[in-house]
């Protein structure tokens, strides 16, 4: 087989070397036209050739373009005259294996120029036979410039692996199509969904109820139609249905092919704070208008005591110099105001007295009372049942093994109030029940609607309800501040539910409202268990 004899001075070997046509696979007609050709492959392409030991022989003027070295530099030189030292050496093994074996090497090689600037080729070299040995004797090289290709290449990779950093610090990423279809999930997203990249391959980001329905938002047309990136917060399901918060950032992908990116970034645990923060917050407020209400009640209260001892004192004068009256209308009408004057200032001091008790809920008293609970409810329910009406029933299912740490008349009070509220509900009501419990039980991460904590744990409840108006949602934050009543004027003065918190509260306890708007309303007290 004849090779091309690849020489700078193209035309010479052709009148030189006859068999060039055959090798061609030409007609005598063809001379011109490869003329032609080895003229334009000189002046497109980077040519030379070596010796069997790698000492360069020839070299066309693109070579010396390329590499910055004159004919005469390189001619007689080894050819890693211009090696770059980026590849490595089975990378050259492998080379000339190929080669002094016969076969045609093709690969992408950087040489170094002679100012020391890299250039890249797409390079083949190949093995000339002699015409009369049939024997390598030399090789050549055809090589094409690169640079240019390479240097966008390796922007391009640069880049991808920006993205790829940008994917690794964010808790997941994924790339869906217009409709919404994943078309590529990160490992993050697949962790911190639990589903496997096929499943997610599978599943359509709008279509799954995993967003909530929010992921539809990057459908919408205005969204589609700009190139803006989109940023929200949504709460997301896991395979596994637990929640999880992400935010959200939503890109048109730099592939043009219409999708989107999208990056995850797990928020969880900074919303868990922001509502710890949220709640911490209404529980200092709580406190701090319960503390300032409390000081205001307690100087009323007391100064009114003073001025009702006062009246009361007086009265008692005026009642003996009643008693000392001679007989007549006038001693009637007299005594009669006596009476009045006396039934309105107790009226007072019974309204002082849960003033006093509201102010005084901070002391840490302790219950003396050894009595069951049970037996103490029992005896405020007798007392109360005829004063209350006989218009509806009360109902008591109460463990009598049961102690609650407060005392007889604390539970006196409490059980006043909540009873008397319970049948002011139900005034319009032709059936009233009111059911009374005392039993355990078991709560976790309950909201207290008195002081807004969380609580969890076993307790003793107390639960007192009724089946009439209920409580709106709205109010329930506050119908525990002291005077918020929703009553008339005159029937009711706001206090009753202030007096029950502050005593459930000395006694470590909390209350949670259970209520609906014309169903009922359960007031649940909780009390931690009494150890022996
Ligand atoms: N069982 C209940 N059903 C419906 N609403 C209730 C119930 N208990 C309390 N409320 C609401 O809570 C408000 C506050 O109750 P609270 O006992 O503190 O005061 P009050 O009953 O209005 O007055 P008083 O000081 O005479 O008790 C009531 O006005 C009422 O709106
Ligand atoms: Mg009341």
């Amino acid at each position: 087989m004849k090779m091309i004899n690849l020489q700078e001075n193209y035309e010479k070997d052709y009148q030189d070397d006859p068999p060039i046509q055959s090798y061609v696979g030409c007609c005598t007609t063809a001379r011109n036209d490869y003329v032609d050709l080895i003229r334009a492959l000189n002046n497109a392409a980077i040519i030379t050739e070596t010796d069997l030991h790698g000492t360069i022989t020839s070299v066309n003027a693109e070579f010396c373009r390329i590499s910055g070295y004159s004919k005469e530099e390189l001619v007689g030189q080894k050819h890693n005259i211009v090696n770059s030292g980026v590849h490595t050496k089975e990378f050259f093994e492998l080379m000339w294996t190929t080669i002094c074996g016969g076969g045609v090497w093709f690969g992408e090689v950087c040489n170094r120029a002679k100012d020391g600037s890299l250039y890249w080729l797409h390079a083949t070299i190949f093995p000339i036979f002699s015409t009369e040995t049939n024997e390598v004797y030399k090789y050549a090289a055809i090589r094409f410039d690169i640079t240019e290709k390479k240097k966008q290449e390796f922007a391009l990779k640069h880049k991808a692996e920006q993205y790829r950093d940008i994917i690794d610090i964010t808790d997941g990423f994924c790339r869906v199509d217009a409709d919404g279809r994943f078309l590529e999930v990160s490992n993050g997203y697949c962790q911190i969904t639990g589903y496997s990249e096929e499943e997610l391959l599978s599943m359509n980001i709008c279509g799954s109820d995993n967003f909530e329905g929010s992921m539809s938002r990057i459908l919408e047309p205005e969204f589609l139609m700009g190139r803006v990136s989109k940023s929200f917060e949504t709460i997301c399901s896991r395979k596994n249905g637990s929640k999880w918060n992400a935010e959200i950032n939503v890109s048109h992908s730099t592939l043009n092919d219409g999708s989107f990116f999208i990056l995850f970034h797990n928020i969880s645990e900074r919303k868990e704070i922001e509502a710890n923060n949220e709640n911490l917050r209404q529980q200092v407020n709580q406190i701090q208008k319960l503390d300032s209400i409390g000081r205001l009640t307690a100087g009323i209260a007391h100064d009114f005591n003073n001025v009702l001892a006062s009246i009361l004192g007086y009265n008692e004068f005026n009642k003996d110099i009643c008693d000392d009256m001679p007989d007549g209308a006038l001693k009637v009408e007299l005594r009669n105001n006596v009476i009045q004057v006396e039934t309105a200032a107790k009226r007072a001091v019974e309204l002082i007295n849960k003033m006093m008790t509201y102010a005084r809920q901070k002391t840490n008293k302790k219950s003396k009372d050894t009595k069951p609970t049970a037996e103490i409810i029992e005896e405020v329910v007798n007392m109360l049942r005829s004063g209350l009406t006989n218009k509806f029933a009360i109902e008591l299912d109460l463990n009598y093994k049961l102690h609650i740490d407060v005392d007889s008349t604390d539970m006196h009070q409490i059980m006043t109030n909540l009873l008397v509220n319970a049948r002011d509900a139900m005034k319009n009501k032709k059936h009233g029940v009111i059911k009374i419990q005392l039993h355990n039980s078991h709560y976790d991460n309950a909201h207290c609607n008195a002081c807004f904590k969380t609580i969890s744990g076993e307790f003793i409840e107390l639960s007192v309800s009724d089946n009439g108006m209920g409580i709106d949602k709205e109010l329930q934050s506050s119908i525990f501040d002291p005077f918020f009543t929703t009553k008339d004027v005159g029937e009711g003065t706001g206090l009753g539910l202030s007096v029950v918190n502050g005593i459930v509260r000395n006694a470590g306890g909390h209350i949670l409202i259970d209520s609906q708007r014309g169903v009922g309303t359960t007031f649940k007290l909780v009390f931690p268990l009494q150890t022996e």
